[in-house]
């Protein structure tokens, strides 16, 4: 069906396990045109993180998809990575074949201030890392803010967070960039780890993905044994919770995600709760709305979208 409207993405990362998943499914999937993949800092240094976007592509056979390297550290505050979580390369586990692809010579802002400088207004940007490089590509071209269709992101919580009780690895790694992010007047729609806590992949859903046979779903086997191992020795958590994809699969079924659009504010001024993202879920401050606050996803339907985006590539030769 070659007349079906894609969508258009910039996949913006810090792979990254979960981030490696995302990149897997939004390359593969008919209704999304990937335009690009931009990497920060994050989950490892952007050196480390970008090697990991270009291991991903060349493992799932799309090197054809750009991949540029980003902003090296947060717009104001030190840099923080979480390799407690992703390992000293930001992607352990598999064994990668020696890497062939190479980095684009662009800026990752650059690339993303042209991309969408030349659009129709019909891309959306999909951040699963710290939000540096969108934040400031709006410093850098305040313009492109009304080429922005969609900011969808992982991110924020308005239950508890990860790296402190109020706030959530991609927010406080760069609180100032979300901050530019959540107030340049685009629409925005916040999956945070209210519902990403929901999607664990327990050891059961690893076997099912093993089964479906493809170089994809090879790769996702061996980063889930890596990642659900750290997660359950931080967290305790039975599975590790497949964060970013959840962007993805929203983009791929917007059903899969209950949403509730609500204020939210990124709390960059306090000391004990920065990095929050403040959502106002009972409209009790009464002011002005700015966020679709996803607070449920339908885990079946999830784990469904993953398995058919899998299963979309070569079969293994193992
Ligand atoms: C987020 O932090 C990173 O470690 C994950 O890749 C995800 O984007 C979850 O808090
Ligand atoms: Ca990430």
């Amino acid at each position: 069906m070659s007349d079906i409207k894609k969508r258009k993405i910039i996949l913006d990362c810090d792979p990254g396990h979960d981030d490696a998943v995302a990149i897997m499914m939004a390359a593969s999937n008919p209704g999304i045109e990937l335009l690009g993949v931009t990497i920060v800092s994050g989950n490892q240094t952007v050196e480390k993180t970008s090697l990991n976007g270009l291991k991903v592509l060349q493992w799932i056979g799309k090197g054809d998809i750009p991949c540029f390297q980003g902003c090296s550290r947060p717009m104001i505050r030190e840099k923080l990575n979480a390799g407690d979580i992703h390992g000293e390369t930001g992607l352990d586990g598999p064994v990668f074949p020696p890497l062939t692809l190479k980095i684009q010579e662009k800026h990752a802002v650059n690339f993303i201030i042209d991309t969408l400088m030349e659009s129709d207004g019909d891309i959306t940007m999909v951040t699963t890392g710290p939000m540096t490089n969108l934040g400031m590509a709006l410093r850098m071209k305040p313009e492109i803010a009304d080429k922005i269709q969609e900011i969808v992101l992982m991110g924020g919580a308005y239950t508890n967070g990860n790296v402190t009780p109020a706030a959530e690895f991609n927010i406080i790694a760069d609180a100032d960039a979300a901050y530019v992010c959540f107030t340049c007047g685009r629409p925005i729609r916040m999956m945070g780890l209210d519902i990403t806590r929901k999607v664990l992949c327990t050891p059961d859903i690893v076997e099912r993905m093993r089964q479906v046979g493809t170089i994809a779903s090879d790769l996702f086997v061996d980063l889930m044994g890596h990642f659900c191992k750290t997660q359950y020795e931080i967290f305790g958590w039975a599975g590790g919770p497949l964060h970013d994809p959840c962007t993805i699969a929203y983009l791929i079924n917007p059903d899969v995600i209950k949403s509730k659009y609500v204020n939210a504010t990124i709390d960059i001024r306090s000391t004990e709760s920065y990095g929050r993202t403040n959502c106002d879920m009972f409209d009790y401050m009464k002011k002005p709305k700015n966020c679709h606050v996803a607070y449920d996803i339908d885990a079946d339907m999830f784990w469904d979208i993953v398995e058919r985006e899998l299963a979309r590539y070569p079969k293994s030769e193992k």
